[in-house]
């Protein structure tokens, strides 16, 4: 068995209510961060870490993310004609990023049971797994740093960040103990534990690396928080079995999925941009921004 990461999956069937109306219809993958929507931030991510087949797990009403992905014949045309030649690369370079495929779960019964619908595309491979709203600003990409992890142990990896006070009991969290600086080897985990319950400020990070034992314990594996097939039990009980290792990344995390971290992210995101940072700085600092914060012009 091969033990090179060359796969990738990304669940994105969720139904996005924590961004409500806009995500209504349009999947909430597609919300542009700057100007190019979250899914493709982790695809690329994906694709610089060495994956080179991807499959999207999809569900109704996220049609707009295969045509993402697909040549976008009439635009191309009209961009070739009016000789707007890096628009067209720009815009050809999405189809051509990687080798992807979809497949549909057709109803939302948890992550684990997402990731479960990848069982063939894996087959005897290890793979990988992202999760879009969680955006990952590294300078090495944060699955890259977690398969040298999984290329030199020869085991499962999850991404983790400290995340200080109640916050913690939105992610799933890891009792790990350090082996190596920011690499730890997991001894228990949790889904979404009360504060006072949660066994470390270990969060879980929406960047996993699995081998094909996943799939039967995902099999065996119960409805648990929010009534789900959470990926964490699962994982909880192939621990039992098998070390499992966490990473913790080198870079900055947010969470694009909920309203305010979008925002800071798009912040952040459109700071940073050659074409637009230094104009979108000079306007944030003409906002005259009080701790009241009722904005006026
Ligand atoms: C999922 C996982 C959770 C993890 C989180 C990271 O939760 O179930 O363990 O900490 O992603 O973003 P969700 O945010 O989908 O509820």
């Amino acid at each position: 068995m091969s033990n090179k990461v060359r796969k990738a999956v990304f669940p994105a069937a969720g139904l996005g209510t924590r961004f409500l109306p806009a995500t209504k219809s349009s999947p909430k993958e597609m919300l542009p961060l700057v100007d190019k929507p979250l899914i493709q931030y982790s695809v690329e991510e994906a694709v610089a870490s060495g994956i080179e087949s991807i499959l999207i797990i999809t569900g109704r009403d996220k049609a707009a993310i295969e045509n993402h992905f697909d040549i976008s014949f009439e635009l191309e045309e009209v961009l070739k004609e009016k000789g707007k030649i890096e628009m067209f690369d720009l815009v050809r370079s999405i189809s051509d990023i990687a080798q992807i495929s979809y497949t549909r779960q057709k109803q939302a019964l948890g992550l684990g049971h997402a990731i479960y619908q990848a069982k063939d595309f894996a087959g005897s491979e290890p793979f990988a797994v992202l999760l879009a709203d969680d955006i990952v600003d590294a300078e090495k990409p944060a699955l890259l740093q977690m398969i040298e992890v999984f290329e030199k142990y020869d085991a499962p990896v999850i991404a983790t960040m400290q995340v200080e006070g109640e916050a913690i009991s939105r992610f799933g969290v890891i009792d790990a103990e350090e082996i190596e600086p920011n690499v730890f080897r997991i001894r228990d985990m949790v889904e979404k534990p009360a504060f006072a319950e949660a066994p470390s400020d270990l969060a879980i990070i929406g960047r996993y690396i699995f081998t094909p034992d996943i799939f039967a314990a995902i099999e065996q594996t119960s409805p648990g928080s929010g009534g789900e097939i959470q990926i964490t039990d699962a994982m909880r009980l192939l621990l039992k079995d098998r070390p499992f290792y966490a990473v913790k990344l080198d870079g900055k995390r947010h969470d694009a999925g909920d309203k305010l971290g979008f925002l800071i992210a798009t912040v952040e995101f459109a700071l940073k941009r050659e074409d637009l940072g230094y104009d979108f700085r000079e306007y944030l600092k003409s906002l005259k921004l009080d701790s009241q914060q009722t904005m006026h012009n």
